[in-house]
């Protein structure tokens, strides 16, 4: 199915020319020849940013899985589907075809709605990375009903939070989970979770570790006999285009994360364009990406995209460094990977290893590599290119975040060549801007600015579940009539867009996004702690770290063990990913007169940068810079 003929870079201009002067025929001859519909639309595109509102091929009706899945089975119900490799290399791989998928999602569905789950109900979904987590997906994409994956390294505290947020009425979860030597009780997470949560009637259970675990009854039920006695025909629910198809949270520049909301149509067309076009999947390819479903990446690229396209798409449980670091390649070499996607954290801490894990490998399969998550650095791109990709193998670095749904800037693998460093050029359909700070865009080559969208693409968040408000205010005010990203960009004499990192108050710690202002919450609940603050600093295989300064209530308060009392917290609040790096107690937070804390100097002095901090003299207490300056590291 869809094909895409870009050669060189004039073809390249061209069809984005194309797509841009005329949106709603490219997107619709896209949408009509590469998948099924039950009723086409009325009108590909209605949008304005003020509102704002945007909805894509009004008045289609269609069900994803069927795109997914039901239209392969004729020529493809054989291929493999999902192709998944356990945590532990001694136990057998399962290959998954079409045809098994198309059953194991039916039961899964049906067993759904026998637990009363419905067309537009929210399902949390709290697994590892096992063939379930996927079937789950599918299962709930089936029967219209609205999936949240939370990744399952939250702690119960964020689980509650997002069940609660999207008033979910089921969780679907396992006994536990391997990762490396490492095996998580995930059940009891949710348990401690759902002590907090009203709306829950039921929770699915599937059996990983078998561990003992306490069942509620009436509430908890094991997967498996349940599935055992479950139909393996379920019929599609007709879904109509803009129906949502999941909540995805994100971090915030409040406590309260956002639950972005991406809906049907608009969602797969581009996905499954993007996915064709950018890894350029060819039917025998294995794609590997190494994300987890619980982030957009896994969304995205590795359930909806492949499979929209018949691919095969590889499910990896483990982590890179069990049991040695030549895991990674041990799989592209025993599965024969084409495609690989990757994190920059995670080729920066492969590259740490040194060679002796990678040349034992058979990599010769490989034929494209990709990377997403943060801004990957020059040194990181080459050893990537030179060991991994053996100088033949473009790499696409892609560009896109959890509200866009899809890759917005990246190469496109035989048009042009990637740059170290860059993201490269818009691709199809996407309009960039960069603004300067008075809110006018800024035009030409050569030039650095906050990164916008000017023009709806089809797999753009809808809103916020439950704060449309908060939509509009995160993205739509910045900048009139465009959609800001919070990102900063520049772009170079060749007009290539090079992602130079986030303006807001996210930091991104190996790949995951952190809001700052719910990791100082959770540390301002301790009782010692009168008030903090985290900035990021750079390191070399998180990309960056978190530094916490915190300042007590009396500085009789400060014990040997209040750091290790404030990351606890932080874990149980968050998850141990938020966890500080540094924590420096200081008697007082640079501000401004009017009471803000000024981060600007404290990111200078967590990164080591304090040559020039600016003029410090408009703050409120200048002395507490010297002070604090003394004091860091
Ligand atoms: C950052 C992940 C530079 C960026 C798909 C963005 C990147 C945030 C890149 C979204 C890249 C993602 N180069 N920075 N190739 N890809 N980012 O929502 O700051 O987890 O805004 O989505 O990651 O992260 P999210």
């Amino acid at each position: 199915m869809i094909n895409f003929e870009i050669k060189n870079l004039k073809e390249y201009h061209e069809n984005y020319s194309e797509s841009v002067e005329n949106p709603e025929v490219f997107w619709a001859t896209i949408a009509k020849e590469n998948f099924t519909w039950k009723r086409p639309w009325t009108q590909v595109l209605d949008w304005d940013f003020s509102i704002p509102n945007v909805s894509w091929f009004k008045g289609a009706q269609l069900n994803i899985t069927e795109n997914c899945i039901d239209r392969h089975l004729i020529i493809n119900g054989n291929k493999t589907a999902i192709l998944f490799e356990p945590n532990n290399p001694n136990d057998p791989s399962e290959a998954i075809s079409y045809k098994e998928l198309h059953k194991r999602v039916n039961q899964f569905a049906n067993v759904l709605k026998s637990k009363g789950i419905q067309k537009g109900d929210r399902v949390c979904i709290y697994l590892p990375m096992i063939p379930e987590l996927a079937i789950s997906v599918l299962a709930c994409a089936r029967i219209g009903a609205i999936h949240s994956v939370v990744f399952a390294g939250f702690s119960a505290s964020a689980l509650s939070t997002r069940i609660n947020d999207c008033d979910c009425k089921m969780v679907i979860t396992s006994d536990g989970g391997f990762r490396g030597a490492k095996t998580i009780n995930l059940k009891s997470i949710v348990d401690s979770a759902l002590m907090d949560c009203n709306g829950i009637e039921s929770v699915l259970v599937a059996k990983r570790i078998h561990s003992d675990i306490t069942m509620v009854r009436g509430r908890d039920f094991w997967l498996e006999p349940l599935l055992e006695k479950a139909s393996d025909e379920c019929e599609a629910t007709v879904m109509d285009a803009e129906d949502p198809l999941f909540i995805l949270y994100t971090s915030g520049s409040t406590g309260q994360p956002k639950g972005m909301v991406h809906t049907t149509a608009g969602y797969m067309v581009y996905a499954a364009y993007t996915f064709k076009n950018i890894f350029q999947y060819q039917p025998k390819d294995v794609y590997w990406c190494t994300a987890d479903i619980g982030w957009i990446t896994g969304h995205s690229y590795i359930v909806y995209g492949p499979l929209l396209n018949g691919a095969t798409t590889l499910m990896f449980e483990g982590v890179p460094s069990y049991p040695d670091y030549g895991r990674f390649w041990s799989i592209v070499e025993k599965h024969k990977v084409s495609q690989f996607y990757t994190a920059p954290t995670a080729i920066r801490a492969l590259a740490k290893e040194g060679l002796d894990a990678v040349t034992p490998y058979d990599l010769s399969s490989l034929k494209i590599l990709g990377t997403v998550g943060e801004p990957i650095n020059e040194e990181a791109w080459h050893w990537y290119n030179d060991h991994i990709g053996k100088n033949k193998c473009p790499i696409v670095d892609t560009w896109w975040q959890t509200e866009t749904g899809g890759i917005m800037i990246s190469p496109i693998p035989n048009s042009f060549e990637g740059k170290p460093a860059f993201a490269t050029l818009p691709f199809m359909g996407i309009q960039p801007a960069l603004m300067d700070e008075n809110g006018n865009e800024i035009k030409g080559n050569s030039v650095e600015g906050r990164l916008c969208i000017k023009f709806p693409w089809p797999s753009m968040a809808r809103t916020i579940w439950g704060n449309h408000q908060r939509y509009k205010e995160t993205y739509f005010s910045a900048y009139d009539q465009k959609y800001f990203t919070g990102d900063g960009a520049l772009r170079d004499e060749n007009g290539h867009y090079r992602i130079t990192g986030r303006v807001d108050d996210v930091i991104i710690v190996s790949g995951h996004n952190l809001g700052t202002a719910p990791i100082e919450d959770a540390i301002n609940e301790h009782p010692n702690v009168a008030e903090s603050a985290i900035v990021g600093y750079p390191h070399a295989i998180k990309g960056s770290a978190l530094y916490g300064f915190v300042t007590l209530k009396n500085s009789h308060d400060l014990t040997d063990t209040l750091k290790t009392e404030i990351n606890e917290l932080i874990s149980k609040q968050i998850g141990p990913i938020a966890k500080l790096d540094k924590i420096q107690f200081t008697s007082g937070l640079p501000k401004t007169r009017s009471g803000k804390i000024m981060r600007r100097i404290l990111r200078k002095i967590a990164s080591q940068d304090t040559s020039n901090l600016g003029d410090i003299s408009t703050l409120l207490n200048p002395e507490v810079v010297d002070t604090i300056m003394k004091n860091s590291f």
